[in-house]
């Protein structure tokens, strides 16, 4: 069943000396529980529409449907009460948040917004959810700064759930954390997902992780989605130069015949 539709979606910068059209009618779906992965070079877009998607900036042109709604056509209260379907893990954390917010807080606030839970019983539920991404209840007095590197991803990915959202936006997620973290962060979002149908649209411009969590991947190439279809698919046997080159980017990537 679809979840997300995009159609036709259209932006232009016009802040630097010459616009630049970062999506050219871009359009994809994204069924119930699946993974999109999205690649594509630096500069192809990728973030852009993650922030059309987000509600973080608006679009030039297109449509999205998510669950039910018109997506970019909610606004206000609408807007603040759907949004809970819809979360997001970025990579740069601490970025993101207060940097002197503890790991407690910063679950709490979705919690607080989006919950009817009073203070006690969100107390309960910010345990679960830290044990729930292996983390200790104890981390949670806990400042945001003084956690390592995947710790904080996992922070990251226990707030994302915290509003069972039916998709999570993980943009570039994993690409800061060294590799045998990376993979144990991959298996939680993989166990995740399978626990909880959550569906991903996964941004990376790393063609292993991709074809490690995406049941489909779509290639972007210049504001344009130039290639989409299964993963293994794309990989194996891409089709369009931007897929092809990406593919051969990757030395490392192992290639079953
Ligand atoms: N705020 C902005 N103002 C002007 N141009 C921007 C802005 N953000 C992005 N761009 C431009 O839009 C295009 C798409 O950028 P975007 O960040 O979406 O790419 P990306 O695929 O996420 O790249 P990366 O892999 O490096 O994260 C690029 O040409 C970029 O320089
Ligand atoms: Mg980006």
């Amino acid at each position: 069943m679809t979840l997300l539709a995009v159609s036709s979606l259209t932006k232009r910068y016009v802040s630097g000396t010459r616009p630049v059209t970062a999506l050219d009618d871009v359009s994809l779906t994204l069924d119930r529980g699946q993974t999109l992965g999205l690649a594509g070079v630096s500069g192809s877009g990728k973030s852009t529409l993650a922030r059309i998607l987000l509600r973080l900036m608006p679009a030039d042109g297109g449509m999205v449907r998510f669950e039910a709604d018109d997506w970019l056509s909610l606004s206000g209260r609408d807007l603040r009460r759907r949004r809970a379907r819809m979360q997001m893990v970025f990579q740069d954390v601490l970025g993101a948040f207060n940097p002197r917010a503890t790991v407690g807080s910063v679950l709490d606030d979705p919690l607080r917004i989006h919950s009817p839970l009073k203070e006690r019983d969100r107390r309960t539920e910010i345990a679960a959810l830290l044990d729930r991404v292996g983390l200790q209840a104890a981390l949670a007095t806990r400042s945001i700064r003084d956690v390592s590197g995947g710790q904080r991803q996992r922070v990251a990915i226990a707030r994302a759930i915290a509003t069972r959202p039916s998709l999570i936006v993980l943009d570039e997620a994993v690409s800061a954390l060294d590799v045998s973290v990376r993979e144990t962060i991959l298996r939680l979002l993989v166990e995740l997902q399978q626990e909880r149908g959550i569906a991903y649209l996964f941004i990376s411009h790393d063609l292993a992780v991709l074809r490690a969590v995406s049941h489909r991947i779509a290639v972007m190439d210049a504001g344009r989605i130039v290639e989409c279809g299964p993963a293994g698919d794309v990989i194996e046997r891409p089709r369009s130069d931007a897929a092809r080159s990406l593919v051969a980017a990757v030395p490392r990537l192992v290639i079953r015949g």
